[in-house]
């Protein structure tokens, strides 16, 4: 019997078992995961599966998800999934009491589309294990309490479990996440695997377990910065990048955002790629601009391309090292370099080693794993010796937080500085995003128009590009610059063409930014301009996220291997008007190196929503200013006085500073 879209929403686990359902042929299935259980543990993760369905069905559903979890390493409830097509619906067509609630359920749809998640089927939005449910009961439930809550309830959810509905009242958030947060001493890799397959937590990535996915277009916006900024680093005040090289490798998931981001920023950007099939879906895709297969084509296309200061992408189908060694024989001046072969997984072709095809390094991966490790680390060696001629003639290195100098450094090749603790190049958080953006607050902020309109989504273009250019007019000198790249950036947005799924945008402000921004959408709400309309962001942000490695290198008083402004921020979020709060352990650089949180707002048109905006969006950035000023970064520390100056109610502690000859000879 055919039920319609409300009503399926509405009743949840269903009244009668579902049929089977054959596994769609076109998906894109997630990895098997490991077999870790013991058989006692299997018993018990079939148990914990069964706890969401009428005893009736157990006998049937037992041998299934056994099976399930024998071949997948997980139980995912495949036939659990509903027939309706998920996509981010216009926010009316949801069925709910509550708008807040609806703005939620539009957001967990828009994560799980089949044309934006990874692998749909096992409710995976991204990065290969970023789940929004370890399975299709936590969704139909979450679904159905969604659809019935008041704005005097909260759902709290336990790694995509929905524990229930609690009364709360209308300040409250609606929906409090939590995942993967672990009892510290129980945070190690089998740790993670054994209890997501027990299915009690799981690992949400970031912006997947916080329903704030919007595809690509906060990859390429944030390496566009990073890439502008490292040229405003290097060159001269007044030079443009015209006619100068980055040169990079990786056009994989995130890594495929580089040649765009260099197009924008006005270089010549060199990509390689190993994978031919990888390269190819991001020439289609207009990605990146020319394909070459040989490097005495490179060679004669990059020396043209100089010559005429062309802005080009071009992606070289081979090895990123035989490019850095080719170039040096050619004495082609490289300006910028860096890296994004996935080297967080350097076993299992994260990172091709130089000199052997593609196909014999898939064969060594299945067939010699330790003779594929020994290539990789001989390839590593090459590599850095061939960058670090590089640097010495003048170029300019940095890591971009995949690891390279990590593993650079394990396979022992001449990567640390002379004071033998720090690597001799710094991360891109370090030299750039950090002291250049999250210090004076500037972050990926978002927002989705709820109508799913795309004439919504221009006028909110326009609102936040008018907003930015009124306040550009005072900016302290300190500021203008990023300020004027994001003007840049909204101006040309939809140009280039980054919507997938949601009418979203993605543009990075500072706390001022986004307030002002914020607050003129909930005019135009409330004036019947635009439809309500999601604000959040991502956690590559100044205060919602510690992560040593990423994130917060770039403080240096050793608080950054703690975890306290994640989690003010989120709790502070909380109290301070957002509609959902989320906070995960694990994100980007993998489970038990991060602690990050993020939010979701509703804006309604509402005076109350002015209110919230207001109030939490400004603690939301200057939480992490304040923290950050407090581990003496001198940007930061000028960032939080202005604010201070502009709110007489904010009262930061300041570091006072030390001579440092009175440390000299004291130990
Ligand atoms: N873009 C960002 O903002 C950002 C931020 C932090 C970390 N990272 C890191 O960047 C890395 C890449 O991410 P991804 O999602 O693109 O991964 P991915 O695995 O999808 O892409 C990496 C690509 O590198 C290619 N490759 C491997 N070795 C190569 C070699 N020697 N020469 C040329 N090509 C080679 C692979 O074929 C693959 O297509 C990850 O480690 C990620 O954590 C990216």
């Amino acid at each position: 019997m055919h039920m319609d879209f409300k009503k399926q929403i509405q009743q949840g686990i269903p009244l009668e078992l579902p049929l089977v359902k054959s596994y769609p042929v076109d998906a894109n299935r997630a990895p098997r995961r490991k077999n870790i259980l013991t058989s006692e543990e299997k018993q018990l993760a079939i148990r914990n599966a069964l706890r969401y369905f009428p005893q009736k069905w157990h006998e049937v559903l037992a041998a299934e998800f056994a099976n399930e979890l024998n071949t997948f390493g997980r139980i995912y409830m495949y036939r659990f999934k509903p027939d309706y097509k998920i996509y981010a619906r216009p926010l009316e067509e949801y069925p709910a009491k509550s708008k807040q609630a609806a703005a939620i359920m539009l957001m967990i749809h828009n994560n799980l589309d089949n044309t934006v998640a990874q692998h749909p089927e096992e409710l995976i939005t991204y990065g290969g294990n970023g789940a929004v449910f370890q399975n299709w009961a936590q969704y139909l439930l979450t679904m159905q309490y969604l659809s019935m809550m008041t704005d005097e309830q909260t759902l709290h959810m336990y790694s995509g479990h929905p524990m229930g509905l609690f009364p709360s009242s209308k300040n409250a958030p609606r929906v409090v996440v939590t995942n993967g947060m672990m009892i510290p001493n129980y945070s190690k890799p089998n740790d993670w695997e054994k209890y997501n397959a027990l299915g009690v937590t799981q690992y949400g990535q970031m912006t997947a377990g916080s329903f704030m996915y919007i595809g690509p277009q906060g990859i390429v916006h944030g390496t566009t910065i990073t890439v502008m900024n490292a040229f405003r680093k290097i060159l001269p005040p007044g030079e443009t990048p015209a006619g100068k090289i980055f040169l990079t490798a990786g056009l994989g998931g995130m890594s495929g955002a580089q040649p765009k981001a260099g197009n924008i920023a006005g270089c010549i950007t060199i990509c390689a790629e190993v994978n031919p099939k990888a390269a190819k879906k991001r020439f289609d895709q207009s990605w990146v601009d020319i394909l070459i297969e040989d490097l005495d084509s490179l060679v004669v296309r990059v020396k043209l391309a100089k010559e005429k200061k062309e802005v080009v992408s071009i992606a070289y189908i081979g090895n990123v090292v035989d490019i850095w060694e080719r170039f040096e024989k050619e004495n082609i001046f490289i300006h910028l370099g860096s890296d994004q072969t996935s080297l967080h997984i350097p076993w299992t072709g994260g990172y091709y080693p130089v000199g052997l095809s593609f196909e014999e390094s898939n064969r060594l991966i299945s067939e010699e794993p330790e003779k594929f490790k020994e290539k990789v680390q001989e390839s590593l060696r090459r590599h850095a010796t061939a960058i670090n001629n590089h640097t010495a003639k003048g170029t300019y290195f940095f890591d971009y937080g995949n690891a390279f100098l990590l593993e650079a450094c394990r396979a022992g090749a001449d990567i640390m500085d002379e004071n033998k603790t720090d690597f001799k190049y710094p991360s891109y958080v370090q030299d750039i995003l950090g002291p250049m953006c999250f210090d004076y607050g500037f972050g990926p902020f978002r927002w989705v128009c709820t109508s799913g309109k795309p004439e919504d989504l221009e006028k909110t273009d326009q609102i936040a590009m008018d907003v930015l250019e009124n306040i550009i007019q005072n900016a302290p000198e300190e500021i203008k610059l990023q300020m004027q790249d994001n003007i840049i950036w909204i101006r040309d947005a939809k140009k280039n063409k980054l919507v997938v799924g949601s009418q979203a945008r993605i543009l990075y402000a500072d706390a001022e930014g986004r307030s002002k921004i914020a607050k003129a959408f909930n005019k135009a709400i409330a004036g019947g301009e635009i439809g309500p309309v999601v604000i959040g962001r991502d956690h590559h942000d100044v205060s919602g996220t510690d992560s040593p490695y990423r994130e917060t290198s770039n403080i240096y008083d050793g608080s950054k291997y703690t975890a306290d402004m994640a989690m003010h921020n989120v709790i502070g979020d909380s109290f301070r008007g957002a509609t959902w709060v989320s906070i995960h352990n694990g994100g980007g650089v993998g489970w038990g190196e991060v602690i990050n949180g993020g939010f979701g707002m509703l804006l309604d048109g509402s005076p109350e929503a002015d209110v919230r905006l207001k109030s939490m969006l400004f603690y939301d950035v200057n939480n992490g200013i304040a923290r950050r000023s407090w581990a003496r970064n001198e940007e930061a520390l000028f960032a939080i006085k202005r604010e201070m100056e502009r709110t007489p109610s904010l009262k930061v502690t300041i570091p006072n500073l030390v001579d440092e000859t009175i440390l000299k000879n004291l130990f």
